[in-house]
């Protein structure tokens, strides 16, 4: 009986980590530095892995179903990767850089996000850490925005976004202050703290910004803001599209009523496609 309620209480304190990897590269630094992280843990965890690059995320068919409570017509395994996030603690998220963005996965996988509305509920608040490799100096290019949206889009709370620079696989682990890294990121993931929020967006801390005529926009979140003079960035207007379930819900709604518009205006965009809608010749790839 003792060991029973022993092994009941050790198993709700496992925490269950998911390491989401974005590299296709075995034993690349995607990999490694998320198992360095988990060395760090003082905790009892089990740390499960998924290389996202293997996994088959078919287009979004832009059919709005989904949207509309029906099934997705795509069978492939984004519902059981979002099924395995909600049954994660943490997660650890992790991309290389390729061509000055994150690995296409997460754009694929972020396409189809209007399923995620449905495991909303479960996926809000999960804490992650998320972690850009690149090979060069400095040619981060957008990539951490990319995580930042997907994070985001799934309700996760960022406690960390770090970029390093490594280029061979395990690269990561010849300098010891990525390992010191890791093990101050391990800490961070279950605190209290949140994400550093020094010199980004002053709403989510996104450091990919849009230049407008009056001010920033942030690529991320979308508040508006100004920076002043002397380098103080002053909040002008939340974005409103990102924040909790309820929050985000509201554009399903809005997503819904344009359904119901596109019903209603069939016939008007009949009419105004007509003149070049037969223009042109499809070439098929066999
Ligand atoms: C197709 C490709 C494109 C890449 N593009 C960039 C880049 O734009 N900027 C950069 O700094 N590194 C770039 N790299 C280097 C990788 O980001 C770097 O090697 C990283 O450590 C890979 O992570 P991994 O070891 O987990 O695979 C590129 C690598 C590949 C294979």
């Amino acid at each position: 009986m003792l060991n029973k309620i022993n092994s009941v209480i050790i198993e709700t304190m496992l925490k269950n980590i998911l390491g989401l990897v974005g590299s296709p590269r075995r034993y690349g630094n995607c990999e490694i530095f998320i198992k360095e992280i988990a060395q760090h843990f003082n905790f009892e965890h089990n740390l499960k892995l998924i290389r996202l690059p293997e996994l088959n995320i078919m287009p979004c068919r832009a059919c709005y179903g989904c949207i509309m409570g029906n099934p997705c017509p795509n069978r492939d395994d984004l519902e059981r990767l979002l099924k395995t996030i909600i049954n994660a603690d943490g997660l650890i998220i992790t991309t290389p850089v390729y061509y000055f963005g994150a690995h296409s996965i997460y754009k694929r996988i972020l396409d189809r996000g209007f399923l995620f509305y449905n495991y909303l509920n479960d996926t809000y608040g999960k804490p992650c850490i998320l972690i850009n490799f690149y090979g060069i100096k400095d040619r981060i290019g957008a990539s951490p925005q990319a995580l930042m949206v997907f994070a985001h889009s799934l309700g996760l709370k960022i406690k960390a976004s770090v970029s390093i620079q490594a280029a061979l696989p395990g690269e990561v682990l010849f300098d010891n202050a990525n390992k010191e890294k890791a093990e101050k990121l391990a800490g961070l993931l279950f605190s209290d703290k949140g994400i550093e929020n020094r010199y980004g967006c002053p709403f989510c801390g996104s450091e990919i910004i849009r230049m407008v005529k009056e001010g920033f926009i942030c690529t991320v979140c979308h508040g508006h803001f100004k920076v002043d003079s002397a380098g103080r960035r002053k909040k002008i207007k939340e974005g409103g599209i990102l924040g909790p379930p309820e929050h985000m819900f509201r554009h399903r709604d809005w997503l819904r009523g344009m359904k119901e518009r596109f019903l209603n205006s069939k016939k008007e965009i009949v009419k105004a496609i007509s003149g070049v809608r037969d223009k042109g010749e499809w070439i098929k790839f066999d």
